[in-house]
Parts: structure tokens; sequence; C-alpha cells
């Protein structure tokens, strides 16, 4: 039930993988035929990628995971374009990726706005529009948000950026391989993607760029990926990559609905259940599979440490920032006061996940909201 956090692999990915971890071990740079087959299949994985963003196979970069494309996406567009404007616009919601990203830039010189969000956590178009200066060379804003999976209008400020002749880049790591991400029909300029969070391995990801689009490399090195990547190419991850895009496409829609599915059943059930309970996002304009709920008078945490201990795996905020006990920067930015960010809890739902197991999680999450009411002395 953490999906957003991460992804089993595949066993068709894992398949896919393994010759490249073995026999064909070879460099992609090198000339002879190990080389040779290794370039192949760099090759071929790009194809693949593309396919799936409606792309070009030479538009698409291999990095490290989502968060080498965030960095490259934003650095490499600011440091490349200084000249033409120093302004960039992102959201209060994003990913640390962008929003540290943008923290260095703005120590570059970069002046950055963070636009609000409405209560569903949806950018305010108004507020984008009015943000837009002469000297604005990029927006940057998620495809969809990895705590409360609410989906941005991309398709809308695509064509606002395209008139406005502004670059623009999406956070596509949640959405890709979950709802249909073509880049012509959202009007992107660079998104990011990552494999683990689609059945792939861990440290691989994407970064699509949209030819002509100007940027900077920002690891310096052989000259990889047109110069704009370089270190010799995880070959068996992006083989693992590819095959994990793939695999998405062919089973989106089935998927998609399936968990939608699964996650009207689960919020009809707690909130049918549990008084003084609600769902942060919407119902509406959502990742399928994802949900987060919010409960008064109990913390997150207490209830994740309840489930984990019935072998259910849920996160409060978001997996990478779990760690903190600041309340999220995404739920204060919904405009939930700090008090009721400390109840939510984030479920994302997979490909492994049934009906029984939904009913059971959502047995185990009305027991422990019950439980910790009891005794806790933000009780009622
Ligand atoms: C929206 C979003 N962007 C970026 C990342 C970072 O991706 P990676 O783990 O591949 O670096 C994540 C991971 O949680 C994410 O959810």
């Amino acid at each position: 039930m953490d999906h957003s956090a991460t992804t089993p692999v595949a066993a068709r990915v894992l398949q896919a993988m393994l010759p490249y971890l073995s026999d064909k071990f070879g460099n992609a740079s090198s000339l002879h035929s190990f080389g040779q087959e290794a370039k192949m299949a760099l090759e071929e994985s790009r194809e693949k990628v593309a396919k799936l963003l409606g792309a070009s196979p030479e538009e698409i970069i291999f990095t490290s995971g989502g968060t080498e494309s965030d960095n490259l996406a934003l650095k490499g567009i600011a440091r490349r374009n200084w000249e033409h404007g120093r302004h960039i616009i992102t959201t209060c919601i994003e990913h640390p990726a962008i929003l540290e990203t943008c923290k260095t830039l703005e120590k570059e010189g970069f002046a950055v706005t963070y636009l609000p969000v409405t209560g569903e956590g949806v950018v305010d178009m108004a507020a984008l529009e009015a943000a837009i200066r002469p000297d604005t060379i990029l927006i940057s804003v998620m495809h969809a948000n990895n705590e409360v999976g609410t989906i941005q209008p991309i398709e809308e400020i695509g064509k606002l950026a395209a008139e406005k002749d502004i670059y623009l880049h999406t956070d596509a790591v949640q959405s890709v391989g979950k709802i249909p991400t073509d880049v012509n029909a959202l009007g992107v300029d660079l998104l990011s993607l990552s494999a683990h969070k689609i059945y792939g391995p861990k440290g691989v990801g994407a970064l699509y760029i949209r030819r002509g689009t100007k940027l900077e490399s920002i690891v310096q090195g052989g000259g990889h990926e047109r110069g704009l990547r370089s270190g010799t190419e995880n070959v068996a991850g992006i083989v693992g990559l590819a095959e994990a895009a793939q695999l998405c496409g062919e089973s989106m829609a089935a998927e998609g609905q399936r968990l939608s599915m699964l996650c009207d059943r689960l919020a009809a059930l707690v909130l049918g259940r549990v008084k003084d309970a609600w769902i942060n996002g919407t119902m509406k304009r959502r990742l399928p599979g994802s949900l987060n709920f919010g409960f008064s008078f109990v913390e997150g945490e207490s209830l994740l440490l309840y489930l984990d201990s019935k072998g259910i795996a849920v996160s409060t905020g978001s997996a990478c920032s779990s760690h903190k006990l600041e309340p999220s920067h995404v739920l204060l930015s919904l405009g939930l006061p700090p008090v009721k960010c400390h109840g939510s809890l984030r479920i994302t739902m997979g490909r492994s996940n049934t009906e029984e197991e939904v009913d059971y999680v959502g047995e185990c999450i009305v027991e422990a909201v019950e439980r910790f009411r009891g005794i806790s002395a933000l009780g009622r």
C-alpha cells in the first residue's frame, strides 16, 4: 500500500535485465562487438521509453533517476538561458528534488516564484498567469503530486507557456505509466521520470528534452548521452526501465480502472465507519491507486506503526520526508492547519493489491483510529 514510495521489479523486467548483468556486460562506448551489443540495447531502450511518451528516441536522455532528471532540467535550462532571463516559476507542492534545486538556483541569482494551490491541490492558473514576467525562462509544475495524487492541468499550462515562449518542465515521476503522458498532448519541453516507481529498478530514470531545447549539462565527463549526461551508461538498469515502460503502456488503462475502484472501495469503507475523517486532495482529478486520508485526534505515525505490525505498509507525508516530524509542506499548502496535517495517511496501491487486501486494510485502519483515539491526549 506504499507504491508511490517504490515498487517491486516486475518479473518480465528482471528477465530482460539479467543478461546485461552477466554475459552482455559490454561498455556501450566500446567499438568491438560486446560494446555494440550494449549500444544496441541502449538505443532499443531509448525507443521504448520514447514510445510511452509519444516522443522521438533522440529526445530521451538516461539519468540516475527522478532526482537527477529534475536537477538536469532546472539547472540545465537556467544555466544555459540566463542571458534571456533569470526568473523561474514552480509550485509550493513540488517534490524536494525541485524545491531544493530551486533554492540552489536562487543562490546563483535566479528569482523563483512558488505558486499556491487550491484546497484540492491544483495549481492556481490565475496566479500562474499573473506570475509570468518578461524575464521568465522556465515553468516547472509536477504532473501528479506524490502525496495527495492530484493531477495538474499541464495541457492548459503548456498552451500558456507556448504562447509566452517559456520552457515548460513537468516532474512526471508519479504519473508516467499510470496515466497518459504524451509530451505533445501535454505541451511540455522537458519531462522527468523514474524507473523504480513503475516496477523497474532503482537508480535509473530519464529526462525527455524536446528537440531544439537548449540546456547545459550538470555532470561533466566523457560526453555520453549527447554530452548532457556523462558517465558509462547503466545498461542493465536502462533495459529494465524500458521494459517497465513498455509493460505500463500495455496495461495502463485496465490497471488504472482497477486501482480507481479499489481506492473508491477503501475510501467508502473508512469514511463510512470513522467520524472526523476526510480525503486530502480530491477524489476527482487524482492518480488511480492514490488516496490520502486525514483523521482528527490521532497521529499518522502511530497509525503507520500499528498498520506495519499488521503487515501493511503505508506512509504519512512522503516517504522521502517521513523521517522528519514537521508537517507535510504539501498538506500545509492545501490549507490544512498543522495539527490536521499530523493525522494524515497516504495509501498508494499497485499491481499486486486485491479487493480482499483492501477490505483487510480498511478494517485495520478503522481499528487503529479507534484504538489511538481512545488513548490519545489529542482525543475528543
Ligand atoms: C514527484 C517525485 N519527483 C521526484 C522523485 C525522486 O525520484 P527518484 O527516487 O528516482 O530520485 C520522487 C520520488 O519519490 C517523486 O515522487
